[in-house]
């Protein structure tokens, strides 16, 4: 048997993340929020209207979107049949006005684009590839699917994941880790474990057996840093817009003007080599299709591309700014971060028609371009996620990106 085949065993046996109905209508998920996910992989485009779940398991994360993008045609797909017939057992009982198309299809398969239809504007697939044996035929797949503004959004094992422990300390107290019972030792093995740990999985102890079956000690899983996904994703002919921590990270980095040795990285190189200085145990990013090259922060040259706004954070003119000294307030609804910049006037009010417009018009560069401390602010907002680099090839077409206050989205 292949671990393919393994795979699709234990998900027929243990769907994720169960098969209880109610108990799964009450589930929340772990999917970032659609603000982050349009503002990062789509900046300034509308919201997605044909999305897919790869990967779908049991069918909570659909159901999810589904709530957040009622008139969205949702396809949803995953290769555990079982798992895709309580998924819609679980739509019925949900009760959504539109349905969702479950299908029973292989990411890995060539065939993926047309089994869906494919020409999706945004795909999901959160804590899938880290058990798919070749994830770059996955990645493949799903780049086959897409629309060329489309992005999708990859939540993955790191290399920090408790799997990769836990699995060898278990089987060293004699667990066949593919049979894995709710038995009494197990659990009081589990909570020795949660005592020395405090990890971002949460408290293994509580966790149903098919949770602890499928996900944490499944018959295969990858458990890496996000330099080795990454290079995986360029494969597939992907790039890394941007990850949940490189906002934090970045500031972190920014606090005490460590950020320099980083300085014009990309966005995904930038994430890579912060991981692996703090490897974290789930990675959550953006992917965009990228010609190889052409999201590089060279722009500060290439006078072909330009700036979008991304709308993800909200920007406050102080009414009594001087002319020497203009400060521009930034505040980002979800990670709650709010930095200050001094600019100079005619920096202010560049950033003030991109607020206005949406994106940098034919000139705006030059004002940016003009010094060193220019092009990092740039820089720095790019890996924020306050700004994205747009190539004049293949812009986002028309209406400006809203530009939100403090309005919390989901
Ligand atoms: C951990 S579950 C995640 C389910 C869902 N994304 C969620 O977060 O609720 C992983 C799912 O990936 C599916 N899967 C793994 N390899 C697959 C493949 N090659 N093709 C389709 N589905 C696959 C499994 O059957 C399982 O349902």
């Amino acid at each position: 048997m292949t671990s393919a085949e393994r795979t699709k065993r234990t998900y027929d046996r243990h769907p994720y993340p169960g098969t209880d109905l109610r108990q799964l209508e009450q589930k929340s998920g772990s999917l970032p929020s659609l603000q982050w996910m349009q503002a990062i992989g789509r900046p300034g485009r509308a919201l997605p209207e044909r999305v897919l779940v790869a990967g779908c398991g049991s069918g909570v994360e659909a159901v999810i979107l589904r709530r957040r993008l009622p008139q969205a045609e949702i396809v949803a797909v995953d290769f555990s049949a079982r798992s895709i017939t309580v998924a819609r057992r679980l739509e019925r009982a949900a009760g959504s006005a539109r349905p969702i198309r479950f299908l029973v299809a292989d990411l890995t398969s060539p065939e993926l684009a047309r089994q869906t239809g494919g020409d999706f504007d945004l795909i999901t697939c959160h804590g899938v590839l880290s058990y798919i044996p070749k994830p770059d035929q996955a990645l493949r797949s799903l780049a086959a699917c897409l629309r060329p503004d489309g992005a999708l959004y990859l939540g993955v094992n790191g290399e920090a994941s408790p799997a990769a422990r836990l699995r060898p300390w278990l089987a060293g107290f004699g667990f066949a880790l593919d049979e894995l019972k709710n038995e009494r030792r197990l659990r009081e093995l589990l909570r020795l474990w949660d005592s020395l740990h405090d990890d971002e999985l949460g408290e293994l102890a509580t966790m149903s057996v098919s949770y602890l079956a499928s996900d944490v000690c499944g018959s295969h899983f990858k458990n890496w840093p996000l330099a080795r996904w990454r290079a995986e994703a360029n494969r597939g002919g992907w790039e890394v817009a941007g990850t949940d921590l490189l906002p934090t990270a970045l500031l972190l980095t920014i606090a005490r003007e460590n950020y320099r040795p980083l300085f014009p990285l990309w966005n995904g190189e930038v994430a890579a080599r912060l991981d692996q200085i703090r490897p974290v145990g789930f990675h959550r990013m953006m992917l965009r299709k990228a010609k190889a090259g052409e999201l590089d922060l060279a722009f500060a040259s290439k006078p072909g591309q330009r700036l979008r706004w991304t709308g993800f954070y909200s920007v406050r003119f102080r009414p009594t700014a001087s002319r020497r000294a203009v400060k521009a307030l930034l505040n980002c609804p979800t990670f709650r971060l709010r930095f200050e910049w001094t600019l100079t006037p005619p920096q202010a009010a560049a950033l003030r028609s991109l607020v206005a417009s949406g994106v940098s018009s034919a000139g705006w560069m030059t004002t940016w371009r003009r010094s060193a401390v220019a092009r990092r602010t740039l820089w720095l907002w790019c890996g924020l996620g306050v700004v994205a680099v747009e190539s004049a090839t293949n812009p986002a077409p028309g209406t400006p990106a809203p530009v939100r206050r403090s309005k919390k989205f989901n």
